[in-house]
């Protein structure tokens, strides 16, 4: 199921001024500078080529989540927004689940930095209530939704997918029992905004949350965050249960 939800995006004149605002305009200009030495380097056809290596799980669920075919229009707008795509490894991905301490039955899965889907996907192999996912780019988004619609998987459990294209600064936290998966998808100053967004809507609906943090190279802004304890800690991911 895709339903809809308001749509706030921003846009890259958006992105820039939010930049700006964050890091300064010293900050700003080596920011971008290094990240587009890093999408130039990426554009190499060696690069390019290593890319396809994630795209088995394509083949095996007649899906489009590879990193490799990704626009240089969609490149050039991650280089603005700060973001950049990338799929979670099968592997990993149940590493991470099976480290949560508690049955998943019940619980709603929210990936904020969604991309193609490939993390919704695999978790409806789970027993979720329902997935939801929010993707800021438009265009990964839309891939995302013919994912969803085209998904083929015997162990599928959970049926009920949400994909919205949004900024996770405005995403609305539902008042249900949640895995938060998070595949560092944010620069640093939009982390503070979501962290601070669940936070207060634990406070208004108290549940049990749990929080997956791929990839953790902000940590330290969750290690401040005292509502946050770690439950587990790998070279690859952080686990926290999230209390009021
Ligand atoms: C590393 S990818 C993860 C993709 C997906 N979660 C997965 O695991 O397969 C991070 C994604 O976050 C998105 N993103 C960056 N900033 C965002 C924001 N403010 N709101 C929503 N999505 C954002 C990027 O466009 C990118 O697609």
């Amino acid at each position: 199921m895709i339903s809809s939800m308001p749509s706030q995006t921003g846009g890259a004149l958006t992105w820039v001024l939010d930049s700006l605002r964050h890091r300064g305009v010293i900050g700003s200009l080596r920011y971008y500078a290094r990240e587009l030495r890093d999408l130039l380097v990426d554009l190499t056809p060696e690069r390019r080529k290593s890319r396809f290596g994630d795209i088995d799980f394509d083949f095996d669920h007649n899906v489009d989540t590879t990193w490799a075919r990704i626009s240089l229009r969609t490149r050039l707008r991650e280089w603005l927004s700060g973001g950049q795509y990338q799929p979670t490894e099968p592997a990993a991905f149940r590493q991470m689940l099976d480290a949560i301490p508690v049955s998943l039955d019940g619980f709603t899965f929210i990936d904020l930095g969604s991309g193609k889907g490939r993390a919704l996907l695999m978790a409806s192999d789970y027993p979720f209530r329902r997935i939801v996912g929010m993707e800021l780019l438009g265009e990964l988004n839309a891939v995302a939704a013919q994912n969803i619609a085209h998904y083929r998987n015997d162990r599928q459990k959970c049926f009920v997918i949400e994909s919205h294209n949004g900024d996770a600064r405005y995403f609305d936290f539902p008042a249900e029992p949640t895995v938060l998966y998070l595949f560092n998808p944010f620069p640093r100053h939009i982390w503070r905004e979501v962290l601070a967004n669940l936070h207060r809507s634990l406070i208004a609906a108290p549940r049990p949350v749990y929080v997956i943090y791929h990839n953790p190279v902000h940590e330290d802004i969750f290690a401040a965050q005292s509502w946050l304890r770690e439950l587990r800690r790998t070279g690859q991911f952080v686990l926290y249960e999230a209390g009021s």
